[in-house]
């Protein structure tokens, strides 16, 4: 079965390949991948920026990380802890019904970070395109479809006069 096609893998298909590109080139951000709130859309261009500099060294190495290597996976992971506090407040904020599955999604993509990355660093996973791929699936699909759903809900419910 397609994975794509998974119901929980809702895709956007006006902005989807803008983003994908091949599935081993870096991520370009683009306005069309905006999920209509600009410091969401800021932090997302971040995480971009560095997930594309872990996406250079990894597929660049084999064998265990170097200390910088191990540094980036570090940055990573914190930032994205930090984005997703950040989201899920502005959720929270304006009433966002589907949040509870939403901070579902960011926890179990957070556990799954940290147990891949603890193998990476204990040198037990040495197939770093699998996992590069794995990290840049998620974040595509979670922002083209979970995320922009979320503050499509958040704009319209707030009141712009
Ligand atoms: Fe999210």
């Amino acid at each position: 079965m397609n994975k794509k096609r998974n119901s929980h893998y809702y895709q956007h298909p006006q902005n989807i390949h803008s983003l994908y590109h091949k599935a081993m080139s870096p991520i370009h951000w683009n306005e069309d991948n905006s999920v209509g709130n600009s410091h969401i859309d800021q932090q997302h261009m971040e995480w971009v920026r560095i997930f594309n500099k872990l996406e250079d060294t990894l597929l660049n190495s084999s064998g265990p990380p170097s200390s910088e290597q191990v540094e980036l996976l570090k940055q990573i992971l914190d930032f994205t802890r930090e984005h997703f506090l950040e989201e899920e407040r502005i959720m929270a904020l304006h009433g966002y019904p589907n949040i509870v599955r939403h901070r579902r999604m960011h926890k179990d993509f957070e556990l799954q970070l940290y147990e891949k990355f603890r193998l990476v660093i204990a040198g037990e996973l040495v197939l770093h395109s699998e996992l590069i791929a794995m990290i840049r699936h998620w974040f595509i699909n979670h922002t083209s479809s979970e995320d922009r759903r979320a503050f499509e809900f958040i704009h319209t419910t707030t009141d712009h006069t």
